[in-house]
């Protein structure tokens, strides 16, 4: 026989020389709920382990996060009034600005402190932008709001704006206001191919969305590749520092080709509908949860990704240590 591939495989040694890819601490990020008036950390039902942050207990897994020595957290607000525009979204004493300032504070020069940069969270309809007279997502209207987002954000010391509200023209409004603001350093990461998922089921709960109707007439289709890569061709062009992928396990595809394509970092989002398959496979017996757990987040590594976002950031970072 000329070709015997077992023989790379023969010890634990020789597997680890020959690996491909390697999962580092500092290629994962933490994103993180923060709830307005929580005093107690609240259980997410649908993401065991993951929580609505109290203040206290934001403070401790940012400091947790740290000494894991993960890449950074992204941070996302649940506020107590919601409304037609979101205004919670840019008032400074709003939570996710509050949050951030807290983060900047906590985290010092360990972490990138990132901000999620949309209206959902916000808005009593809940979705990523304002609506026109007929109820249909404003998209010019929408960008309005986003610079007003961007600056409140930056102003509270985000280090990177996570664009996540799939407008068109979103990273060119974001990036303009950011300059002419003196946030000519705040750095950009534009969702770019964010599908239409069923695997964001779980974080309607965890910001206690009250989504009408869907999110099609903006995100992607989950049929459409080919768009996913144009939307990240626009994004670069606009000005975008960091491109993402998401949801990132089914869109492996996607994100394979926009890592061949990309100029700039390409990053992917493990989504909540991703961390709860696991969660629920693994309580129940069907699956070895560790291991469940490394191999997805190193399938979207050797995919193509620079960086993973995972609500597994900290305990994963633990585990390669
Ligand atoms: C938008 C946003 C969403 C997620 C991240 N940013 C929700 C959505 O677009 O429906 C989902 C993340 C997840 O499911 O883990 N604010």
């Amino acid at each position: 026989m000329d070709h015997r591939p077992r023989r790379l495989r023969t010890t634990p040694a020789m597997r680890r020389l020959v690996a491909e890819t390697r999962l580092h601490p500092a290629d994962l990020v933490l994103p993180m709920f923060v709830a307005e008036g929580a005093t107690e950390p609240r259980p997410i039902s649908s993401m065991p382990g993951v929580v609505q942050h109290s203040v206290d207990s934001f403070t401790r897994a940012i400091a947790e996060a740290a000494e894991a020595g993960i890449g950074g957290i992204m941070l996302f607000g649940v506020p107590l009034e919601k409304d037609a525009i979101g205004s919670g979204a840019t008032d400074p004493d709003g939570i996710l600005n509050v949050a951030t300032r807290i983060a900047v504070e906590e985290a010092g020069d360990a972490l990138v402190v990132q901000t999620d940069l949309c209206l959902d969270e916000f808005t009593d309809h809940g979705h990523c932008g304002v609506l026109d007279a007929h109820g249909v997502v404003d998209n010019d209207a929408t960008l309005e709001r986003y610079r007003d987002m961007a600056l409140a954000q930056a102003e509270s010391g985000s280090q990177l704006l996570g664009l996540s509200g799939m407008m068109d023209g979103q990273v060119a409004a974001v990036r303009e206001v950011l300059e002419s603001s003196g946030f000519e350093d705040t750095a950009i990461l534009a969702y770019s191919a964010k599908y239409a998922s069923a695997f964001y089921g779980p974080f309607r709960e965890a910001v206690q969305s009250t989504l009408k109707g869907d999110r099609r007439s903006y995100q992607l289709d989950a049929a459409n590749g080919r768009e996913g890569i144009r939307e990240v061709l626009l994004d670069i062009e606009q000005g975008a520092d960091v491109v993402m992928v998401k949801p990132a396990g089914s869109y492996l595809d996607v994100l394979a080709e926009t890592a061949a394509v990309s100029t700039v970092p390409v990053w992917a989002y493990q989504v909540s509908g991703e961390y709860a398959m696991v969660e629920a496979a693994a309580a129940n017996g069907w699956i070895d949860r560790d291991r469940a757990i490394h191999e997805s987040v190193l399938a979207i590594k050797r995919a193509g990704a620079d960086v993973v976002l995972t609500y597994w950031a900290t305990e994963l970072a633990g585990q390669l240590r």
